[in-house]
């Protein structure tokens, strides 16, 4: 059974110092680093380009994984792969071929996952699951930090839990958006094992280390999934 892995939006950062950053980050004790790339067209804001993520990446080790909330991302993704992201995350409403979408980040060096915003059925990625390493079930409506969670989607979390049980493969399953301290349990009994912050890690008052293992502690206590 995959192991439960805390990963930061860098989206409340202060984007004047992603460097410092990132390392901060790193020292907190995160498995990853979430890049929330927007376009302005899939969802109402503009973030990073590849190039803000390379220049980060040679301050860190910790793997970085980019989350294309773009559209028609074929063209964009080798070149986030370039900038130094393992992983490319890939909504399923971005693009017209997901089949096809999802092998080039394959054939690009990249590790595939496929994304699903709230109101995309869990039954969308039926058919891709053999091109993934992992399932991103949104838990708000992408664009924004700072939103408030989608309890309503632990069902769904469940549903794609019972997919990847069946199908036999090794599958991680990410949520992401107002996952916190009392939203976290929940999640993870619904068989979410990564588990995407950014607004709660910043809040906390003890700080980002703080956050990072009481996040942790919580989602392992609640983590389940179902039998194949
Ligand atoms: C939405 C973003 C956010 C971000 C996490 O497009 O993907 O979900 O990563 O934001 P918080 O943890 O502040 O809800």
């Amino acid at each position: 059974m995959p192991t439960v892995e805390i990963v930061p939006s860098v989206l409340p950062a202060d984007f004047s110092r992603l460097g410092e950053e990132a390392v901060a980050l790193e020292k907190a004790g995160v498995d990853r680093i979430q890049w929330d790339v927007m376009d302005g067209n899939f969802v109402p804001n503009l973030t990073f380009g590849p190039d803000v993520i390379g220049a980060v990446r040679p301050h860190v080790s910790v793997p970085f994984e980019a989350h294309l909330m773009v559209n028609n991302p074929d063209e964009l993704l080798p070149r986030y792969v370039e900038a130094g992201c393992e992983w490319i995350l890939v909504h399923a409403e971005s693009t017209l071929h997901l089949h096809r979408t999802l092998a080039r980040v394959a054939d690009c060096g990249g590790r595939a996952a496929v994304a699903l915003n709230p109101s995309t059925p869990a039954e969308a990625v039926r058919n891709v699951l053999d091109l993934v390493e992992m399932v991103l079930v949104m838990t708000v409506n992408p664009g924004f930090g700072g939103q408030a969670y989608i309890a309503t989607m632990e069902p769904k979390v469940a549903e794609v839990a019972s997919m990847v049980a069946a199908s036999g493969r090794d599958i991680d399953i990410q949520v992401d958006g107002g996952i916190g301290p009392s939203t976290v349990a929940g999640a993870a009994a619904a068989g979410a094992n990564v588990l995407v912050a950014g607004s709660a890690l910043y809040k906390d008052p003890e700080g980002l280390e703080h956050a990072v293992s009481d996040l942790r502690e919580r989602a392992e206590a609640a983590y389940q999934r179902p039998a194949a």
